[in-house]
């Protein structure tokens, strides 16, 4: 009680706050997304995503090395297919050669101890933009989880250390984990976005991958941003499939369903802070109407506080920068 206890003693100067400091963040943190196209020496600019861009493969080994020495150590990668590659049953997401498989490989050439994570949902591929094979006007779940295990073994055989499958459909974590044990691949791991909402926030990602759906919206899988318990029970159903590590997504909006799953579970807990928040924060900054250094450190630090063990960011690299 005041004047006994006084709350601003902890918080006199830099250096005492410093010692208390609960949360501290490190490139160790961060996931790296790239999105990877076909062609070369390109660098492709996505208008709703300032300052971040799709690049060809043969740009990919330079961009992995300047990662790795600013100490970031996993990727997220995500393709841009070419639509005519495009079609109901992702046939494409499949192909040894294809362009996900030859990412995966050309990183872990550049720079074999970085950590490469793949997305693993259909969309890209889809001639319908949707994360499953869609049949009578409906995504179907079980053909889907089919494909998606295979999808999960041909990354795994490209290389990859980690699959994030981002699809939500049912079972789709225990279908990958069983194709991988029945094909000696015992160590790779499968961080699923487990409580993934129907979000608005995805817009840009889909500007940037072409990958929008082309009728109807993604409600009947991706989760209602109205539920919270439900994201508990996606989490641990997860974990019993198989995942590694679980996540959330998008970011500052379900802090509170990070908190929640993090409380709930024993397995690390990932946050993706998508797209619509990195061009949130690019549009008020360039309007000169927030500090983009501060507010974007501010707010990964925020998922942290939340629970997070790891960040997918678009601001990864930026992020690093400062705080190293
Ligand atoms: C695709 C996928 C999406 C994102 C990651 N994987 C888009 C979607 O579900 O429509 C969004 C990422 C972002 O917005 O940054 N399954």
């Amino acid at each position: 009680m005041y004047p006994i206890q006084r709350n601003r003693r902890l918080r006199s100067s830099e250096i005492i706050r410093s010692l208390i400091r609960e949360n501290v963040l490190t490139p160790n943190d961060f996931i790296v997304p790239l999105f990877v196209v076909e062609g070369k020496n390109l660098r492709e600019s996505i208008p709703s995503m300032p300052g971040y861009s799709r690049m060809s493969l043969d740009l990919l080994a330079g961009e992995v090395k300047s990662l790795w020495q600013l100490g970031l150590k996993a990727v997220l990668v995500f393709v841009k297919v070419p639509d005519h590659l495009k079609d109901n049953k992702g046939k494409e997401a499949l192909n040894k050669d294809g362009l996900m498989q030859r990412s995966v490989k050309t990183i872990k050439d550049a720079v074999p101890e970085m950590v490469v994570m793949t997305d693993v949902a259909l969309d890209p591929y889809s001639s319908f933009g949707h994360d499953g094979i869609v049949e009578e006007g409906k995504v179907v779940n079980d053909p889907t989880v089919e494909v998606l295990s295979q999808m999960g073994l041909s990354h795994a055989q490209a290389g990859a250390d980690v699959l994030a499958p981002s699809d939500m459909m049912d079972g789709r974590v225990l279908k990958i984990r069983t194709a991988l044990e029945s094909n000696n691949f015992k160590d790779t791991l499968i961080m699923s976005y487990s409580a993934k909402y129907a979000s608005s926030f995805y817009g840009p990602f889909r500007d940037a991958l072409d990958s929008a759906p082309g009728f109807g919206d993604k409600k009947t899988y991706q989760m209602d941003p109205a539920n919270r318990s439900e994201a508990v029970v996606e989490a641990l159903r997860d974990i019993e499939e198989g995942a590694d590590i679980v996540m959330v997504k998008p970011g500052i909006a379900y802090l509170d369903i990070l908190r929640e799953i993090k409380n709930a579970v024993n397995t690390p807990v990932a946050a993706y802070q998508v797209s619509g928040e990195y061009a949130m924060l690019k549009a008020a900054a360039e309007k000169g109407w927030l500090n983009h250094d501060t507010v974007m450190l501010e707010q990964l630090l925020a998922f942290k506080r939340a629970g997070a063990n790891l960040i997918a960011t678009y601001h990864a690299k930026e992020a690093s920068l400062l705080i190293s």
